[in-house]
Formats: structure tokens, sequence, C-alpha cells
């Protein structure tokens, strides 16, 4: 049985600073790229979650070194085509659909057949979107269905190809982009919009990579690398673990919270836009650059009056995985809120669209939701003294730290299943949350 928490009880008001977790998607894009560098590289606030154990394990598996200690973590990588492994061996991705989509791309010069396999919720989700093209450069997947799990073989005669990502998803960019460092000639990419990390790390890094920005896309040319410097990196806050406790505070009576040293990459804040324009006082502080991304202390007081929003689909990309929760300060918006072209939601961890409208509707608020939109009847004065239940939601760990804001900031008794969930991406969100308790 997955454990669960109980909480009955609203949480008093809160005066203080917090540091989240290290950044997901950087820690997880420092260990591959720290894979095919030429040396030893060193991260500092690794994030420490089962994602990231996931894929240093699999990196392993590809006969890379990896020494981790309470401080930082190093990995020694051997070159671009360096990876050195046995016939037949299995990378299990477990949860993590950046680990699964993202390697594809670094394996489609392996000389063995390799399996890729995840859990059950990793299982559902769609592979053939990022197999597709991977294809075209002459690797060989076969996959189950739609997805895992899928064997991968690579090509030593890889071809550059164009690529249309018209999802807005980063992972299918950002593994085409690895493909396309790996192949002779140029690899063109116009995609839609979404997080810039990879792109960011490979200018760091001086790799032939070269982007031009329109309003709605991005075209991206890469070239085959040569050579991949090694790469000392100190992971920031990862905005979208900073997500919870921004709105926690938002929606707790007489409460600030400073949240510390946060990645505030614009392609990342939609969240910080959606809840300004919802009229949640919120502010960025002691900004600074770092090796390409921005970090900043961020600041969240207590919003009364909150405006339901009519949200402009250009802010999704930036405000992915922040949906759910934001889906809260919407219950608690004076009007109905409207969130479009948000289909994306559903080829998450779990249906998040479906789960969103069902954790609202548990707490009495009323929705209309398709297979791409949600509209939120918002309710200001909303207050719940019901028992409230959430499982079988897949080991969804962002279903399962809504819910748990849900229960502070609304009230009611809660049984939120599947604890364990939240060790997958922030396995210190509840022991953040009891110290705001206190
Ligand atoms: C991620 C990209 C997004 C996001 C995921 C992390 C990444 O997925 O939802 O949590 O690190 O590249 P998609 O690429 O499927 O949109």
């Amino acid at each position: 049985m997955p454990a669960s928490i109980k909480i009955k009880k609203k949480i008093n008001c809160f005066n203080k600073t917090i540091t989240v977790s290290g950044d997901k998607s950087l820690s997880i894009r420092w260990i591959l790229f720290s894979s095919i560098a030429n040396g030893k590289s060193k991260a500092f606030n690794l994030l420490l979650s089962e994602d990231i154990f996931a894929t240093i394990n699999a990196v392993k598996k590809l006969g890379i070194k990896v020494k981790i200690n309470k401080k930082y973590c190093t990995i020694f990588g051997n070159g671009l085509s360096g990876y050195k492994y046995k016939k037949n061996i299995v990378i299990n991705a477990e949860n993590s659909g950046t680990l699964g989509r993202l390697i594809m791309g670094l394996l489609v010069d392996s000389p063995h057949k390799i399996k890729i396999i995840g859990d059950k919720s990793l299982s559902k989700r769609d592979f053939k979107r990022i197999a597709e093209p991977l294809k075209k450069f002459g690797a060989k997947i076969k996959l189950t269905k739609k997805g895992l799990p899928l064997t991968i073989e690579g090509n030593k005669n890889l071809l550059p190809i164009k690529y249309l990502e018209n999802k807005g998803s980063a992972q299918c960019k950002s593994s085409v982009i690895f493909a396309g460092l790996k192949t002779e000639g140029k690899t063109f990419i116009k995609a839609k919009k979404s997080r810039n990390h990879t792109e960011l790390l490979c200018k760091h890094l001086s790799l032939p990579i070269k982007i031009k920005k329109f309003k709605n896309y991005d075209l991206i040319e890469v070239r085959k690398a040569k050579k991949i410097k090694t790469l000392n990196y100190k992971i920031p806050s990862d905005i979208s673990s900073a997500s919870f406790f921004i709105v926690l505070a938002a929606l707790s009576d007489n409460s600030k919270l400073v949240i510390k040293n946060v990645n505030i990459n614009p392609s990342r804040i939609g969240i910080i836009t959606i809840l300004k324009k919802m009229g949640v006082q919120i502010k960025f502080q002691n900004e600074q650059k770092y090796k390409g991304e921005i970090i900043a202390d961020i600041v969240v007081y207590s919003s009364k009056k909150l405006k339901a929003i009519n949200c402009p689909s250009k802010f999704n990309s930036g405000a992915i995985d922040e949906f759910l929760i934001i889906f809260l300060v919407a219950a608690k918006a004076d009007g109905v809120s409207h969130f479009k072209e948000i289909g994306e939601l559903n080829q998450k961890e779990s249906p998040r669209l479906i789960w969103g409208s069902r954790i609202l509707n548990k707490m009495g608020i009323k929705t209309i939701t398709t297979d791409n939109s949600i509209k939120i009847f918002g309710n200001s004065n909303l207050k719940i003294d019901k028992k409230i239940v959430i499982k079988d939601f897949l080991k969804d760990h962002r279903v399962f730290m809504t819910s748990v804001v849900a229960s502070l900031v609304f009230g009611g008794t809660w049984n939120i299943h599947d604890k364990d969930s939240i060790k997958t991406s922030f396995p210190l969100f509840l022991k953040i949350i009891n110290s705001l308790r206190k």
C-alpha cells in the first residue's frame, strides 16, 4: 500500500525564508552533458531525487564513472562517443520522461541495441514523438505500441535532419539537439517555444549551435561537436518546486515568504506572469546571471482580491509543469478562469488536466473541461469542511504536492495517497512544509 498523509488543519500565518531543491531539468542535463565531456565535471546542489539517481544509473550503465558525496557530484566523461558497455543492457528511466527521451538522443550512434524501460506511469507516455525524428537520423528504434519498453540501436553513418517540433516539448527539442551534436552536417530544428536550458548549456560550452528567436518559435541549427568541455556547475533552485510554496504563501493569511536562489530563466516563469495578472503580490530580488541562466530570490505575500484570468496560450510553455498549482489560485479567484490549448498536460506523469479538474471538483469547485482546456468557476470565499481522498494518480508528484497545498490553505480533512511520489522530484517537500507549519 503506498503511504498516505492526513492533513486536518489549515496552516497558520508564517513569515519565513526557505530554499528549495536544485533544478530537475538542469540536474539531468548536467549529468548527460558531463557524461559526454572530455574529463572531470563537478556539480554542487545537484537535486538528489529518484529521477536524478535514475539518470546517474543510466550513465553508469553506459560505462561512465560517477562519484557522489553530500556536497557535490563528480562525473568522469569519456568524450562524445565514449560510452562503453556490453551487449543487451537495459536502461531503466523509472518515472522520468526527461531522462527517457533525452538519453535517446545520445544513443543514436550506439553500436549495440539498448532496451529502455520505465515505471507504470512512464510506460503509458508517448515516445513516438521522439522516436520519429531520431529514426530520421538513422537510428533503429522499436516501440511497444507508442512507448516503452523500447529498443534503440544506433547508426555510425548518421544523417542530419530537418525537424519541426510543434508540441512545445523541450524534451524532444533537447534530444534532437544531442543527436545533432553527434551528426556530420547541419541539423535544423524549428521549435515551438519551450524551456531552453539545453541551448544555454550548448552556448556556455561553446558548442556549434546557432539560435534565431522569433515570436512563436525558435530556429536552431546544430552541427557535429568536436570535443565537449567539462562543466562545473552550481545548480540553482527549481522554480517548479518553488511554485508550490509561492501558491501556499499567496493563499495563506497574513504571510510572507522568501525563496532563495531560484532559477528564473524567462522560459520557466510562466507561473509568475500568470499569478501577477491574477493579483498575487510577488517580486524578484538579488537577480544575477549564472552561465546563461538568471537566478533570484522570490518574495511572495498573502494576496487577497484575486482575479480570474483568461490565460493567453503564449504563457503555456513557460508554465507547463505549474498548471495544477495555478488552478488552486483560480479556485480562490473572483470569476471564471479559462486555460486553453493545454492538452499536453494529459501527456505528463498522470493525465494532469483530468486530475486538475478532479481535485477542484472534490473541493466543491465547478469546472468545464475538454481535452485541451479548462474553465474554473472560482469562489473567493472557498472554505472546505468535508473529507477529501486523493488516490490512484499514477505516482504523479505534482498531484500529491498540489493536494497538500490545497489542504493547508482551504481546510477540510484530507487523506492524500502515494506520499512516496515526491521522491521523484522533491524529496524534501514535506520537511519544508513542516518547517512552515511550526
Ligand atoms: C522538461 C520538459 C517538459 C516538462 C518536464 C521537464 C525538461 O516536458 O514537463 O517536467 O526538462 O525538458 P515536455 O518536453 O514533455 O514538455
